[in-house]
């Protein structure tokens, strides 16, 4: 296996029937992602992208391809991939703690070791005086801490995000980036992160990933040369804004395609 093939996705398409019509919703496309790396899937509304990371999560069956995972079958959902979501779905009758031990419980770990781990994600996505909190006391950013630090402590081989930050508000939302910069600086997982925020994926990511609208395809895979480690002055530099206007100039294409086939 290439160091560059650690999850290497070829051939996917995706085909779903609706009202006995068939909807391509992907077509015939390879992706590879090195260990450690970090890549962003920025297109248009509906052309895919979270049908990928639900097929490569293992959720979605597809209708052509292999993925492999560190030269694994990917086939069906496992502890090797970890999922978060734009809902973060938490108990709500559990504390921060053991909203986050939940997911070692069925691991059959001790309850000592499980909460030794947990606290150390918790601890990693800053939440440590909030360990016996409930859900409902926390904010929105909060919330998507514990989903991040409950995704974490499985220790998965690659993060799968889907819109993450999508439903909290700017300022938390940069800073949640920022966050996670900062987390991923230190722990070098894979991360396919999918998002409709250019500026979000240039922010985190070593590599973008334009999709083409529906059927999806790759448009253009562009690597990122900005230097790490990133802080938030980055976005106003040019070289953040060239990026920027590139993606934007081939996503608005995409975007008029895809309104104008709606
Ligand atoms: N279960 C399903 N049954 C039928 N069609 C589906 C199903 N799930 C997705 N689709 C279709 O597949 C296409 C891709 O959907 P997908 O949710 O992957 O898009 P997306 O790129 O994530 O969009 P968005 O940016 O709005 O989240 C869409 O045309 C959608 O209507
Ligand atoms: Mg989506």
């Amino acid at each position: 296996m290439a160091a560059s093939d650690y999850l290497k996705a070829q051939g996917i398409s995706k085909t779903f029937m609706r009202n006995n019509q068939a909807v391509v919703a992907l077509e015939d496309f390879d992706l590879s992602i090195a260990e450690g790396e970090f890549v962003s899937i920025v297109g248009p509304s509906g052309c895919g992208k979270s049908t990928f990371l639900h097929i490569v999560g293992g959720f979605e069956p597809r209708t052509g391809g292999s993925i492999t995972l560190a030269g694994k079958a990917v086939s069906r959902p496992g502890p090797d991939r970890g999922m978060l979501f734009q809902d973060y779905a938490l108990f709500p009758w559990r504390t921060v703690l053991s909203n986050v031990t939940w997911a070692l419980e069925v691991k059959g770990m001790s309850k000592a070791e499980r909460e030794q781990r947990a606290r150390k994600y918790i601890d990693m996505v800053g939440l440590s005086r909030f360990e016996g909190a409930y859900p409902a006391e926390l904010s929105g950013g909060m919330k998507q801490r514990v989903a991040l630090a409950r995704t974490l402590v499985y220790e998965p081989q690659i993060l799968l995000m889907d819109e993450p930050f999508g439903a909290l508000d700017a300022q938390t939302r940069e800073l949640m980036q920022e966050e996670l910069t900062d987390i991923w600086q230190a722990d070098r997982r894979t991360v396919l992160f999918v998002t409709h925020d250019i500026e979000e994926a240039l922010y985190l990511s070593d590599r973008v990933i334009v999709f083409t609208a529906r059927p999806g395809r790759i448009k253009a895979d562009i690597r990122i040369e900005l230097p790490r480690p990133r802080h938030a002055h980055i976005r106003k530099t040019p070289e953040f804004m060239n990026y920027h206007t590139q993606i934007w100039d081939m996503l608005r294409d995409e975007v008029l395609r895809a309104r104008e086939a709606a």
